[in-house]
């Protein structure tokens, strides 16, 4: 039985400390907002982002992020991407003792174009490398806390690490693989969010199987050349964090980012789409995120150019598709 904080109370954060406590473990469930995290005990109940799944009432929760770690085996980080820097930030002095940093969060820092755990290194220099790990791979939280048969991929760049937490969140229902890409590992689960989103674009424009068949398929191919040009493997591309998630996230009617992509589709504008969720979308930001990386290391990306373009510039959905239909004939690579 190990300790285990979880930083961050949102859906699949919750679900995580869910899974953890109902192994045996004990765990500590950090919220940032006090408020919040006084709610999430009096209701016993994540109202705002897991309505409906009972939380126990000897489940610590906190909004003290020193207590959520003080002590722990794993600190697991799940709060959205565009925050974890600050999260960090606040971690940076906190005593790490033997613990093992892990993450759950998939995205792409915008500006920086770092990955997450690229985050937690430019931030905390000192936390090292070898304890330092990526969890992900097909895992709506809404089937995850049903104990729907999930398998996911954790990653550590030292392949120990990666087993032992392998070890601490395997049950039943989550079997978990360990894996020693951690790069190929973070960017595919962060780079499929934007091929989500034009999947859901493809949705709300009432195209059929065959349009997301091909998409699925050419947006794995321009997610592995991006990723293996950044060091990637390409074998892990067709694997749970690669192909399955993308799979899942694409077809999902419970994923965010096909949501997004669907409203646009139909012709809904983003900032209006965004303002009726609570919960994040992290694809909306990767979108800029791999837009920049394919700029940076010169590798063509045309689905996230044109998730992007729709995006950030307005441009019409249907021209779009269009446009990738009409692109110079190609080998298939
Ligand atoms: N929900 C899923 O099914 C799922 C599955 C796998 C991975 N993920 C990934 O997990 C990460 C978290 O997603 P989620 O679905 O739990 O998000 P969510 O939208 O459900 O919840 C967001 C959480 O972040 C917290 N938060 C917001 N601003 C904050 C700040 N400034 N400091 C600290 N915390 C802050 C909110 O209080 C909330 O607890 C994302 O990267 C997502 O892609 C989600």
């Amino acid at each position: 039985m190990l300790d285990i904080g979880v930083l961050g109370a949102g859906s699949w954060g919750t679900t995580l400390a869910l899974h953890l406590y109902g192994l045996g473990h004990r765990v500590t469930l950090w919220e940032f907002r006090p408020d919040a995290a006084e709610r999430l005990r009096s209701d016993h109940e994540n109202k705002e982002f897991l309505p409906g799944i009972p939380l126990p009432d000897t489940l610590e929760i906190t909004s003290d992020l020193g207590e959520a770690c003080h002590g722990k085996d794993i600190w697991l980080v799940v709060v959205p991407s565009h925050v974890v820097r600050s999260v960090v930030e606040r971690m940076k002095d906190l005593p790490l003792d033997d613990a093992i940093i892990v993450t759950a969060t998939k995205g792409i820092e915008n500006r920086t174009l770092y990955r997450v755990t690229e985050i937690f290194q430019d931030t905390c220099p000192q936390w090292p490398s070898e304890r330092i790990a990526a969890l992900s791979g097909p895992s709506l939280a809404s089937e995850v806390c049903m104990q729907i048969p999930t398998s996911v991929v954790v990653a550590s760049e030292f392949l120990p690490t990666a087993q032992r937490v392998q070890h601490a969140f395997f049950s039943p229902y989550l079997r978990v693989y360990a894996s020693e890409d951690l790069v190929g590992v973070e960017l595919g689960g962060a780079l499929k969010n934007v091929i989500a989103i034009a999947a859901g674009i493809c949705d709300g424009l009432g195209y059929g199987d065959n349009t997301k068949g091909a998409l699925l398929t050419r947006g794995l191919a321009e997610i592995s050349r991006l990723g293996m040009a950044m060091g990637g493997k390409r074998v892990t591309f067709a694997g749970l964090s690669g192909m399955g998630d993308l799979i899942t996230t694409c077809n999902s009617p419970h994923s965010r980012n096909r949501h997004v992509g669907e409203q646009i589709g139909r012709g809904r504008k983003l900032q209006e789409i965004l303002d009726d969720m609570v919960m994040v979308a992290e694809g909306v930001k990767t979108s800029q995120s791999a837009y920049d990386l394919s700029k940076r290391h010169h590798i063509p990306m045309p689905i996230t150019e044109e998730a992007y373009y729709v995006l950030f510039h307005d441009k019409d959905p249907r021209a779009a598709v269009e446009d990738l239909m009409m692109r110079d004939l190609k080998v298939e690579d």
